[in-house]
Formats: structure tokens, sequence, C-alpha cells
């Protein structure tokens, strides 16, 4: 593992020598765990770090983030910190067994060593660490048969009561198995049968399944692990009465490819935003709720007002997308997606089939959201041109004009301001 952690980008190697000289200064033994060893030994990028302390994490952390002038924050009731270094996170746990009050509670934790921490985690392929002491440092830590399963391509718990006392582990095993293509474990497979019989995910709080629920949507390609989680859940953990049709499973696959289209083709984000790709699922998964329930939906889950805005917005306006499927002028192309956030104009490219509905919004995507005036208000003002109130109004129309007409140049612009202005005050007259 040691070449591993040699290819790692500087920065990371950096950190990972100096926590391990504060570690052996402070009298701790400190260990790569969970996520992090399994992908480096998948050879797949590494973005945050996960460090076990057999020892005082958070008091490690500290000096850590001091050495690096990085942010530092603690979680008490955990024994955990992190620390933000150039937007990576690298997390400080103590190592600990957890001891779990009732199926599905947050567990009480006690320190312990690093084998029993390994072994309260989710899957073997999850359970492994790599050493980085004096002694050890770069060495691979199985004590569980991560790296055989790993191999095997199988995802599979530590005891039997794994998904009892953590049931999403159920959503998971999903996410680990279809993100790598795994199989369940035979046993483990039955182990999820019997937890989910015993209606497992009723034991958790529900804000705890959202998460998992948003980190499968955020996957690369999430379609068929809604569809696997539907199979096994019917996401009655969302909703009792949730139902998705194999159109809806259609759907997904088609904002998949709507997603890479997108990243290949528009390079620009508008106002140089990151789409939040898994919106699109979301509003998907959403398509049959009302517009109460969808607000309902996210208050109970207490999600972000701005990513309810934009589910809210797809279902206000499914039907209006419809005047897309014709040949219109590009302006009121524009004046149909321009209020919409991209989330909801890729789920539109998504949900319509239609060529001239795809080909308008691509007009859209591909030129229309770049369209800015040269003319400004002052512009406006210079010409002397009253009452101050209209001047949103001409503006608003002479963007229309350009849109339509093509304008290119400053001058056009103020011609065009001149007839507007013409016509808006014989209108007012
Ligand atoms: N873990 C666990 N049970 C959970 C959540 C987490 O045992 N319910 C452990 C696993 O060892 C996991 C580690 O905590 O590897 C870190 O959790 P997380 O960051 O959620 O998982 P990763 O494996 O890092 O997954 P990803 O690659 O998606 O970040």
């Amino acid at each position: 593992m040691l070449n591993k952690l040699k290819r790692l980008p500087v920065p990371f190697k950096e950190v990972l020598k100096i926590a391990s000289k504060e570690a052996a200064s402070l009298g701790f033994k400190i260990y790569l765990v969970g996520g992090v060893a399994r992908d480096l030994i998948l050879g797949k990028t590494i973005f945050d770090l996960d460090i076990v302390v057999e020892g005082d994490a958070a008091l490690l952390a500290l000096k850590l983030s001091k050495h690096f002038g990085a942010s530092f924050r603690k979680h008490h009731a955990f024994g955990t910190a992190v620390v933000t270094l150039n937007k990576h996170k690298i997390d400080f746990a103590t190592s600990r067994n957890e001891h779990y009050p009732h199926w599905g509670a947050l567990p009480k934790v006690n320190p312990t060593g690093l084998r029993e921490d390994l072994f309260r985690r989710d899957f073997t392929i999850n359970a492994m660490a790599i050493g980085l002491n004096k002694n050890d440092y770069g060495k691979l830590i199985d004590f569980y048969g991560g790296v055989s399963d790993l191999k095997k391509g199988v995802i599979k718990v530590l005891h039997e009561k794994s998904f009892l006392e953590d049931p999403t582990r159920l959503l998971r095993a999903v996410r680990f198995a279809q993100r790598f293509s795994f199989k369940l474990d035979k046993d483990t497979a039955l182990l999820m049968k019997e937890a989910l019989s015993l209606e497992a995910l009723t034991f958790v709080h529900h804000h705890r399944l959202i998460d998992e629920l948003v980190l499968i949507l955020k996957e690369a390609k999430p379609a068929a692990y809604i569809k696997k989680l539907y199979k096994l859940t019917e996401l009655s953990f969302i909703d009792k009465k949730m139902k998705l049709e194999d159109t809806d499973f259609t759907f997904f696959k088609r904002v998949e490819r709507t997603l890479a289209f997108y990243k290949k083709s528009f390079k620009k984000d508008k106002k140089d935003k990151k789409v939040e790709g898994w919106l699109l699922y979301l509003s998907g998964i959403m398509i049959r709720y009302s517009l109460e329930e969808i607000v309902d939906f996210f208050r109970k889950f207490s999600l972000k007002k701005g990513d309810m805005i934009r589910v809210f917005a797809v279902k206000e306006n499914i039907g209006r997308i419809k005047q897309l499927n014709k040949d219109i002028k590009p302006h009121i192309i524009y004046r149909l997606l321009n209020p919409l956030s991209l989330e909801s104009i890729l789920f539109f490219y998504a949900y319509y089939t239609q060529r001239k509905i795809r080909a308008n919004i691509e007009c859209y995507l591909k030129e229309l959201i770049y369209v800015h005036l040269k003319v400004k208000g002052q512009d406006l003002k210079k010409m002397e041109i009253k009452p101050y109130e209209i001047y949103s109004q001409l503006l608003q129309q002479l963007l229309y004009a350009k849109i339509d007409k093509g304008f290119t140049t400053k001058a056009q612009e103020l011609e065009e301001v001149k007839r507007i202005f013409k016509r808006l005050s014989s209108k007012n007259r």
C-alpha cells in the first residue's frame, strides 16, 4: 500500500506525513480507514481523508489544523473533528465501538482499539485500514477479509445484526453494490430481506434515510440504483403511497443521458453554477405529487428551501413547456425558460422527447442564455428618456428585440430603443 500512498496528491501526502509525526509526539496511533482505504486499493481518486486515532482525535486534528492554518470543527458527541484544507475534508475520529440502545438509534460510543472500530463498520470492503505510524506506515490492515471481498466483488456485512442496528446500511448496500457492480454476499442478502421484513427502515429517523437517498441520487448514474431500491423498498420510507412505474425508470435513464449531453455540449453553466443533477431524479420521483405535497415533503425531511423551489418549479411549469413544441420566436423561448433553474430546464429536456421542444431548449442553452444588453439604464438617462418608470419595460422589450433580430452592436440597440420608446409613448398617450 505504500506505493499507493506515494501516488496521492502532494497536499494529501504532506497532511499524512505531518499527522503521523504529530500523532507520534502525542503517543497516539493513527490509520486511514473506510472508503479511503477501499478506494486506494481500487486505484480511485481520493477527495477526502478519513483518519481513525487510537487517542484523542480532536486534539490531533486541532494540532494539524494549526500546522496548516486550516479550519477546524469538533463534534463533541462522537469525539470526532474535521479539518478542512483547500476544500478537502479530513475527518478524525477516535477509534470506538458502538452500542445501539435500540435498533436504528444513534449509537452510544466508547473508545477502543482499531480492530473493534473496524468491526462496527458496515461492510467488509469498508472495514480496512492503512497504518500511518512509524512501524506500519502504508501497511494494509485487513482483519475481516475486505481485500478478498473486493476481489470477489462482494458486499458483505460483518455481523448479523448490522442491518438492524443501522438500517441505513440497507440503502448503502444498494449504493455500493451498484457503484462497483458487486453482488450481495448470500448471507448478507438474506439478512437484508429479514431486516426489510421486520420493517427495519421504520426504526431510523427519516432524516438519516433521506441523506442516504440523496447520496444515491448523487451517484454518477443513479437510474439503476433507484430501480433496485424501489424493488426492495418501494421507497416507502419516503412515502407509503409512493408509486413508480416503468416509464419513470425510463425517464431516469433519459436524465442520465441529458446530464451527460449537457456536460459534453454546453461547457459554461449559467451563472457558473454546478448543475445539481440529483434534483432532476428527485423531481422525477415526485412528479405525481401535488404542489402542497412537494412542500410537505421538503418540510418533513428538512431539505433546503432552494432545492424545493427548483422541484416546485418543475411541477408548476411542466404543462407550460409544451408551448415549445412548435416554431416560435426566440424571445418566447427565452421568456419561457429564463425564469427557470438549469435543473428545471434539463428536467424538461429529459422529460419531453419531442424534437421541437428539445431543439428549442438547446437553442436556449447554446445561445439565448448568454444574451445580454449592451445598453443600460444610464444610456436611457443620457437619451433623456422619461419617465423612469418605463425603463424596466423598455429594457425588457429591447432584450426581446435583440434576441429575435440578433443585434450585435450597441448602435443597433440604441436605434431599437428609439423605436420602442416611440411605440410606448404613443400607447400611453
Ligand atoms: N460507515 C458505516 N456505517 C454507516 C456509515 C458509514 O460503517 N452507516 C463507515 C464505513 O466504514 C465507511 C465510513 O464509515 O466506509 C465512511 O462513511 P462514508 O463517508 O459514508 O462512506 P464511504 O465508504 O467513504 O463512501 P463514499 O465513497 O460514498 O464517500
